[in-house]
């Protein structure tokens, strides 16, 4: 039977995808790639703009090609640059898209005058885009012990990990319950949240993996919503588990990954100690982790 994957969200609270937006062009040769090839740094990939998606005047999304030989786990992060001027600029990016996937996709904020981003947001298909060749990260499923419940705590484009991780099978495969809470300022910053959400529930093979497995918890801290409020402040409260259906973080079978401002992980890394939940790393893993490369 084909199980359903719970939208936490009321259904009138979603947010439609505007297919339009989307750019989305099928990944072929007829992309050349610029600049010229002798500005492109050695030891680099120069990848391809595929489909480039605004959500916000803060918050856009782009899928680039692959390269070839390329290896990451779902969760770690990538050295995503530009050439500035004949100069290459870079930045930490979590890569959005799963360890399976043919393309790579990144999900970022718009700083107008930040060095890599005031460029980043006017690619357009067929642009070329640098990365570096070794990507790190320490949110991975490998650096968790086995646990019942994976808890991903996200605000902003700190989802960007767990958009991997949620489209990961392998996810599902060591975790009976998964649970990504998204907290954003206002309502249209959640919608890729909802996209990936409604991506899933149509993909071919991942919506008979998810199953019901997966809930989508958005909140909203600076405007009206249905949920409304700071996760820390949520978990504090109990209402995160009253709205859930399910029980205060155990360390027993609750597991954490958190990916936001340094304030937000500083606050949220307190919780889940209070709870009795200790920090875990590649090299030892434990009943949480924390992406601290990521700068919102
Ligand atoms: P708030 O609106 O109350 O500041 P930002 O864009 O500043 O990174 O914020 C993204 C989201 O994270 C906002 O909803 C913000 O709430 C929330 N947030 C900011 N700081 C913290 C924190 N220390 N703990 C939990 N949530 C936070």
């Amino acid at each position: 039977m084909r199980e359903r994957i719970v939208y936490f969200a009321p259904a009138d609270t979603r947010i439609k995808r505007d297919a339009t937006s989307m750019n989305a062009p099928a990944k072929t040769d007829e992309f050349v790639a610029q600049p010229a090839a002798a500005k492109v740094p050695d030891g680099v990939y120069a990848e391809t703009v595929l489909a480039v998606e605004h959500y916000t005047d803060h918050m856009f999304r782009f899928r680039m090609t692959r390269p070839a030989g390329f290896r990451f786990r779902s969760g770690e992060f990538a050295m995503i640059g530009l050439m500035v001027g004949d100069k290459p600029v870079y930045r930490a990016y979590s890569i959005a898209s799963p360890s399976w996937d043919e393309e790579l996709e990144f999900f970022s904020i718009k700083v107008p005058d930040g060095p890599l981003t005031s460029h980043l947001q006017k690619i357009k298909p067929g642009d070329t885009v640098l990365m570096r060749k070794k990507p790190t990260g320490t949110l991975v499923l490998d650096a968790l012990t086995p646990g019942k419940r994976l808890y991903m705590f996200s605000t902003g484009t700190g989802i960007a990990p767990f958009a991997s991780l949620i489209r990961d099978p392998e996810t599902y495969e060591k975790f009976d319950e998964v649970i990504l809470t998204h907290t954003c300022r206002e309502i249209a910053e959640l919608k890729y949240g909802f996209d990936l959400m409604e991506e899933i529930r149509n993909h071919e093979f991942l919506a008979e993996i998810v199953g019901d497995k997966l809930k989508h918890y958005p909140t909203v801290t600076r405007e009206e919503y249905a949920y409304q409020g700071r996760i820390t402040d949520l978990i504090d409260n109990g209402k995160l588990f009253a709205d859930l259906g399910v029980p205060p973080l155990d360390p027993a079978v609750d597991r954490g990954m958190i990916c936001g401002s340094t304030a937000m992980l500083k606050d949220t890394k307190e919780r889940l100690e209070n709870a009795g939940l200790t920090e875990g790393a590649n090299s030892k893993p434990a009943e949480f982790v924390i992406e601290r490369a990521f700068v919102g």
